[in-house]
């Protein structure tokens, strides 16, 4: 019997993000078995800062019309009659993201452990990206407006002044994977004496 293995490296080259989802969810206990590549990520000092936030049904309705908002507001300043149907694709588009994990960092100690304790949430969260890749769940991570809006810290109950929210993960199965493409190493890298 041949037993399939995925290297790691095969996994990192082939996920990709991904914007278009079957409707079906990602099931809450595989998304939380996701979320538990996150917690060994490596991280300094121990602060373990990540927060994730899975969020039901009623809380991604709110999210939506909220993204409804958005989408209204800066269609509105561009063509006043177009701006509902702008609205609605807004609503729809969040709505058709079939789950959403809502992913922060805790925020405190000076400028360095905040520069630490963001990028080790980086690393948990990227964590979570290749573990879905490897079970056939595809991620986008979106910093989009909606992760920044006072009234989203409000209705996650975030408080904005301890914590800091470093994205949505937007999850479920592929409908389409996006083709992308790298520039060479060589020209990232740079070799000293
Ligand atoms: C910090 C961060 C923020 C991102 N924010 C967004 C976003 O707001 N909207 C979006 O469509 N993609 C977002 N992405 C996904 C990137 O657009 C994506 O990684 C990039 O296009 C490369 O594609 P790939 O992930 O398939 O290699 C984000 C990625 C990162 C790491």
């Amino acid at each position: 019997m041949t037993v399939e293995t995925t290297s790691v490296r095969d996994l990192i080259r082939s996920r990709r993000t991904i914007f278009a989802f079957k409707p079906d969810p990602v099931p809450a206990d595989l998304v939380e078995d996701l979320l538990e590549a996150a917690i060994w990520a490596p991280n300094h000092h121990f602060t373990e800062p990540w927060r994730f936030i899975l969020v039901g049904e009623q809380t991604k309705r709110t999210l939506a019309e909220s993204y409804r908002q958005i989408q209204l507001e800066k269609a509105t300043a561009k063509d006043p009659d177009g701006a509902a149907e702008c609205g609605e694709k807004g609503f729809q588009k969040l709505m058709s993201k079939p789950t959403i994990v809502v992913v922060s960092c805790v925020q405190d100690g000076d400028e360095q452990r905040r520069r630490e304790d963001y990028a080790a949430t980086c690393c948990a969260m990227q964590n979570v990206q290749l573990a879905a890749w490897e079970t056939g769940v595809g991620v986008q991570w979106s910093t989009g407006a909606l992760t920044r809006k006072a009234e989203t810290y409000q209705l996650l109950d975030i408080d904005a002044e301890t914590e800091y929210i470093i994205g949505f993960f937007y999850m479920g199965y592929a409908e389409k994977v996006p083709r992308t493409r790298r520039r060479p190493l060589d020209e990232c890298l740079r070799r000293t004496a």
